[in-house]
């Protein structure tokens, strides 16, 4: 087993220098960082053991974990995948191949979605495209007596939101559903929602930005196809989710890079109000749309 000249081989120095050697050979951008939360993990424990104890000897089924996961991640696949799961919001988001990787920048739907809850009683969320659950469940962590109906057209992906909802303790303010867009609802339903929020799928053409050391292959199809021009999901979803809201409520949608100009042309036509939003990074990211009273 290559490694750390100076580390006995089977120790966890040796294991750590053999990770990241390999991680730095497959171009990763943060083998240091990335062989120690697998070790960590592959020990059960936190980083800060995998530092302070380089003479421990993983057991056999943990050295058989290691094995499969430097392979796993030498090959591009992403640490979250691997791991199992994604910091979002508060929490630890539990992920797998069925959903999206939850993106940092999408904590701004969980930003604005707040502000617009606040001071409101048992409002009721409802997310379109939830993948894992992360927006809607981050804020029902912001608003406790709130109500989620979480969506999503694909049922692993469900299956993650609602294993989400459970080990987060939000299972009872939480209902999630199979479904292709907006269209599980009745005429009962209008005016039923505080808040609509979603990160619809874009393009292919128009991709959400990749981060080094990803593999956008390893994301769940579709959640990025979003037709020619990656506006179908807005485009379909606009009208009928209007129709979901209050008078005075509120819909947020994430969307990819270009499609500002678009999306502006098809929000005029609602004939509601509507603002955009930046991410960190200073890039137009989300819109927030009011349906008037
Ligand atoms: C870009 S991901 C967003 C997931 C999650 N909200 C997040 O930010 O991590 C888009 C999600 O939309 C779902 N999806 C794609 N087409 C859909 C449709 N027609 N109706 C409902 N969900 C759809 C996909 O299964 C995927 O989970």
């Amino acid at each position: 087993m290559a490694g750390h000249p100076d580390a006995p081989p089977g120790t966890v120095a040796h294991w750590r220098a053999r990770l990241m050697c390999s991680f730095r050979e497959a171009g990763l951008p943060e083998p240091e960082r990335d062989a120690e939360l697998l070790l960590a993990q592959a020990l059960d424990r936190n980083p800060v053991f995998v530092l302070a104890h380089p003479e421990y000897r993983p057991d056999a089924f943990q050295n058989e974990r290691l094995t499969a996961w430097l392979d796993r991640r030498a090959g591009g696949e992403p640490m979250q995948y691997i791991l199992g799961w994604r910091e979002f919001w508060r929490d630890r988001f539990a992920v797998s191949p069925a959903v999206l990787i939850p993106r940092p920048e999408t904590e701004l739907l969980v930003e604005r979605g707040a502000a617009r809850l606040a001071g409101r009683e048992r409002p009721r969320i409802l997310e379109l495209a939830a993948g894992s659950g992360c927006i809607g469940l981050s804020l029902l962590r912001e608003a406790p007596d709130a109500r989620l109906v979480a969506l999503d057209i694909s049922p692993a992906a469900m299956a993650v939101a609602g294993h989400n909802a459970r080990a987060l303790g939000l299972a009872a303010h939480f209902l999630g559903l199979v479904a292709d867009g907006p269209a599980p609802f009745g005429p009962q339903a209008t005016g039923y929602f505080d808040l609509v929020v979603a990160t619809p799928p874009t393009s292919p053409q128009a991709p959400r930005h990749q981060r080094p050391g990803e593999t956008r292959d390893c994301d769940p199809r579709l959640a990025l196809a979003g037709g020619a021009d990656g506006l179908d999901c807005y485009r379909a979803w606009l009208v009928p989710a209007l129709e979901l809201l209050r008078p005075g409520g509120v819909m947020l949608m994430e969307f990819g890079d270009g499609q500002e100009a678009p999306l502006q042309e098809i929000l005029s036509a609602t004939g509601h109000p509507f603002r955009f939003h930046e991410d960190l990074s200073g890039r137009p990211r989300a819109f927030e749309l009011e349906r008037r009273p």
